[in-house]
C-alpha cells in the first residue's frame, strides 16, 4: 500500500473513495454540508471513530472530536480499517491541521493511514489479497491552513517510518510461539541489523552462562528452545546522548510450574512485546537518523514446564550476585530482566535506561487495558515520558508511584529478595521495586520502567490499534528520544 502526497485539489485527484473527517460534529463544513441529511438518516452522529460509508457518493465519513493529532490518528485509522475488506483500491483525503505551522496533525494523519491499513493474514490458508493500493493526501486543506510543502512531506515521511516500525512489531507479537522462539528473535535482530547498519551481538546459552545470568537461565531451562540475549546498537557519528533500552522477550509464558489457568495462558505469545518493541525502536531510530546512540537489549526466553523446570522454593543467583527466592515461577519476566539489566549496565554507560515489559496483570487491573504504566525514580524523566506518550505520540500512559512501604513485601527469609510480594496489592509497583534492585546506585535516576501488559495486545480493535499486537510503546519511546535529541541541540 502506498501513501502519496499530491499538490492538487481533491476534485482533480482520481480515487474510488474520498475520506472526510467530520470534525467537532460540524456538519455545516463545506466538505460535509451536502451529505448532512443522508448522514442523519443513517443515524451517523459524528462521534469519534464512528464511520459512515456512502458508496454511491464515493464518500467515507468518520467522526473526529478535534484537530488534535490523537483524535485525527484514531479517526483515520478507524476509517481505513472499516474498508479493508471492501473492494476499494484507492482513497483520497484532504490535509487536516489546527495551526498554520504545526505538522503534528499531518504526521498523525499519515500514521493513522499506515497504522489503520495493517492486517495480519499470513496464517489464513486463503488470504484475501489486500484491495487497498493507494491513498492520496491532497494539499487541499480542511480549514485553509497553509503549511510549507517540504514540511508536510517531511512529516509524512517521518510518520511512515514510525508506522512501519510499529507494524513490524505487531507482526512479531502476532506470530505464534511455535514459529517465533528465542532463536528466531535473534535471527530477526540479525536481519534487522543487516538492513539498517546496526551492530548486533547474540549471546547463546554458553555465553549466557559465562556471564552468570543464572536467573534468566533458570526461567529458560524447561523449554526445548535455548534462550538468547540480544544486543543491538545504533551509533550515529555525534550522538547527543546514549540510551539503553531493555526488552522482556518471553516468546511464550506458560507460567512455568506455577502454571497459568488456560484462559490466562491464551494470548501469552504477547509476552515478547517488550523485546519486539526494542526491535521496532531500533528500526525507527535508524530510519529517522536520530542523533542519539541507542542500544537495545533483549532477553529472549520461553517459560515452560518439565522435569527440569525451575521451581517455587528455588534460590537463584543473578548476574550481580544478588540471590532471589522464587515464590512464583510465573513472575519470570522480572528474573529475565534482572540479568539483562545488569548486563546492559555493564556493557554501556548510558544517560537513560528504559526497560519495556509486559510485566504484571496488576498493571492492567490498575490502569485498564489501554494504558501503560510508567515507573522510576526520576520525576523529570517520568514527566518527559508521559508527555511523549500522551501528548506527542498519542499512546496512553500513566505514572505509578513507588512507595517505600511496599518494599517490605519483597523480603525473603532465606535469600536477598523474593520474586513476588507477599502482599496482594500494588503488584505493578512491587515488580518495579524488584527491578530496582538490579539497577546500580549511580543509574537509579537514569532509569524508567514501562509496564505495557495492558495495551501490548488487544482482544478487539480500538482507535489506531488492530486486534492482536499493538506495537505500543514504540511511538512513545521514539517521541521521547526525538525530544531528547532536540533539547540537546
Ligand atoms: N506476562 C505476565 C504478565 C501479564 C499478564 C502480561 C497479563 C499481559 C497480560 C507475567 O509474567 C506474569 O505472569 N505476572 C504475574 C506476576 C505474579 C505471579 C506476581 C501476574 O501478573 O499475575
Ligand atoms: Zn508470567
Ligand atoms: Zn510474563
Amino acid at each position: 500500500m502506498e501513501i502519496k502526497y499530491i499538490t492538487k485539489p481533491l476534485s482533480e485527484i482520481e480515487a474510488e473513495l474520498e475520506l472526510v473527517l467530520v470534525v467537532e460534529k460540524n456538519f455545516e463544513h463545506p466538505f460535509v454540508k451536502d451529505y448532512k441529511k443522508t448522514l442523519e438518516v443513517l443515524g451517523f452522529s459524528g462521534n469519534q471513530d464512528e464511520t459512515a460509508l456512502l458508496i454511491e457518493s464515493k464518500k467515507l465519513f468518520v467522526g473526529c472530536d478535534s484537530l488534535k493529532g490523537k483524535d485525527i490518528r484514531s479517526a483515520i485509522a478507524s476509517a481505513i480499517r472499516s474498508i479493508l475488506d471492501k473492494d476499494i483500491a484507492s482513497v483520497k483525503l484532504a490535509t487536516y491541521t489546527n495551526y498554520d505551522k504545526c505538522t503534528a496533525s499531518i504526521k498523525a494523519l499519515a500514521e493513522g493511514l499506515a497504522l489503520g491499513s495493517y492486517s495480519f493474514t499470513i496464517y489464513k490458508s486463503q488470504p484475501k489479497e489486500p484491495k487497498l493500493q493507494t491513498i492520496y493526501i491532497s494539499n487541499e486543506s480542511y480549514n485553509d491552513k497553509n503549511i510549507e510543502e517540504s514540511k508536510i512531506k517531511d512529516a509524512i515521511t517521518r510518520a511512515l517510518n514510525i508506522a512501519q516500525a510499529v507494524n513490524f512489531v505487531r507482526d512479531i507479537v502476532n506470530t505464534p510461539p511455535d514459529d517465533f522462539y528465542p532463536k528466531i528473535m535473534a535471527k530477526t535482530a540479525k536481519d534487522l541489523a543487516k538492513e539498517n547498519n546496526l551492530e548486533c551481538e547474540i549471546l547463546k546459552e554458553e555465553e549466557i552462562k559465562e556471564e552468570g545470568m543464572n536467573a534468566l537461565l533458570a526461567v529458560a531451562r524447561a523449554s526445548r528452545h535455548e534462550p538468547r540475549v540480544i544486543h543491538l546498537s545504533y551509533k550515529p557519528k555525534n550522538p547527543k546522548a546514549v540510551v539503553s533500552i531493555i526488552g522482556k522477550g518471553l516468546t511464550y509464558d506458560s507460567g512455568g510450574l506455577s502454571l497459568k489457568p488456560s484462559n490466562f495462558m491464551l494470548t501469552m505469545k504477547l509476552d515478547k512485546s517488550g523485546g519486539a518493541a526494542v526491535l521496532g525502536i531500533l528500526q525507527a531510530v535508524s530510519a529517522l537518523g536520530l542523533d542519539i546512540e541507542v542500544h537495545g537489549f533483549i532477553g529472549a526466553v520461553e517459560n515452560m514446564i518439565g522435569g527440569n523446570a525451575y521451581k517455587p522454593d528455588d534460590v537463584l543467583t543473578a548476574k550481580n550476585g544478588k540471590t532471589i527466592e522464587v515464590k512464583n515461577t510465573d513472575a519470570e519476566g522480572r528474573l529475565v530482566l534482572a540479568d539483562v539489566l545488569c548486563y546492559a549496565q555493564e556493557k554501556v554507560k548510558a544517560d537513560v535506561i528504559i526497560d519495556i515489559a509486559t510485566l504484571t496483570g496488576a498493571c492492567v487491573v490498575g490502569l485498564g487495558e489501554y494504558t501503560f504504566g510508567v515507573m522510576g525514580k526520576n520525576e523529570d524523566l517520568i514527566d518527559k515520558m508521559l508527555h511523549a506518550a500522551n501528548i506527542s505520540a498519542g499512546e496512553d500512559a500513566a505514572y505509578l508511584p513507588m512507595n517505600r512501604h511496599l518494599k517490605k513485601g519483597l523480603k525473603s527469609t532465606i535469600a536477598d529478595i523474593s520474586n513476588v510480594s507477599s502482599s496482594r496489592y500494588g503488584g505493578a509497583i512491587t515488580a518495579a521495586m524488584f527491578l530496582e534492585e538490579f539497577i546500580e546506585e549511580e543509574n537509579k535516576d537514569k532509569w524508567l520502567h514501562l509496564d505495557i501488559a495492558g495495551p501490548a495486545f488487544n482482544d478487539s480493535a480500538w482507535g489506531e490499534n488492530p486486534a492482536g499486537g499493538s506495537g505500543v510503546p514504540v511511538r512513545s519511546v521514539i517521541s521521547f528520544l526525538q525530544k531528547l535529541q532536540d533539547n540537546k541541540h
